[in-house]
């Protein structure tokens, strides 16, 4: 199965991708956790695109498609994989085709999260991450059983840089001007699902499933 996931920050992309990545038993790729990995590490890519991360900007495009292009080329994507914040431009939707065409596969769905400016501030606002493995958390909808503290792996949980209202903002209005078009361009190839993010997250999983079980 090939998934992309579409949404605003903070839609619930990254919780959601976990989910169906366990349950479907696909490879779950997120641009940005790959950009903050490289970031982490102090590579000079890493380093360009903290660059824009920061300022709530997209990386440009050929560094975004060189990395999936790469990314896509790996054993455990041929079983299947659920994209999530990839592709976020026009430009990067079609290189993807272009890179599923040389391959000879296709995509089977892409599924849309919607939902209000306000709800999207305060599950970023609140939203902790473990440093040592990367689980998401959130203080209010998804808190840890131990405050600041990973469930599973007992790390320290922080908040990333480009979580702080203003920065959220500007990714909000990216989001508008240079992401929202994919709607349109997948709901013109007759793939695009759209579903309710403003339920609990147990909810929202429940109609991802009810969409996956008919294509499957
Ligand atoms: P990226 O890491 O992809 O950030 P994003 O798209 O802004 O989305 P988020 O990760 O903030 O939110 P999410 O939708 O994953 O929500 P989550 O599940 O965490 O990208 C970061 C940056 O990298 C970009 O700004 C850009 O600079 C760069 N980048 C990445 N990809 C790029 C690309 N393709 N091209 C160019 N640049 C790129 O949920 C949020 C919180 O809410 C969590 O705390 C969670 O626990 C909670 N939550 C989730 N669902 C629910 C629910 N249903 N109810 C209550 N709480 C919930
Ligand atoms: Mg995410
Ligand atoms: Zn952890």
């Amino acid at each position: 199965m090939r998934i992309i996931l579409l949404g605003p920050p903070g839609a619930g992309k990254g919780t959601q991708a976990s989910n169906i990545a366990n349950e479907f038993h696909i490879t779950h790729i997120s641009t940005g956790e790959i950009f903050r990995k490289i970031q982490k590490e102090g590579t000079s890519l890493g380093l360009k695109a903290k660059e824009y991360i920061d300022k709530g900007l997209l990386v440009p495009d050929d560094l975004t498609v060189e990395i999936i292009d790469d990314r896509l080329d790996r054993k455990d994507c041929i079983e299947g994989f659920i994209l999530d914040g990839f592709p976020r431009t026009i430009i990067q939707a079609k290189a993807l085709d272009d890179k599923l065409k040389a391959k000879k596969i296709s995509l089977d769905l892409v599924i849309n999260i919607q939902l209000k400016n306000q709800l999207i501030i305060n599950r970023i606002t609140g939203r902790r991450i473990c440093e040592n493995c990367g689980e998401n958390y959130h203080t209010n909808f998804y808190p840890p059983k131990i405050e600041g503290k990973c469930d599973l792996c007992g790390g320290q949980l922080f908040q990333r840089k480009d979580d702080q209202e203003e920065t959220i903002k500007k990714r909000l209005e990216v989001y508008t001007n240079q992401t929202q078009p994919l709607i349109d361009y997948y709901k013109d190839k007759g793939i695009l699902h759209t579903i309710n993010g403003e339920q609990s997250i147990e909810g929202v999983f429940k109609d991802i499933k009810i969409i996956l079980q008919g294509v499957l």
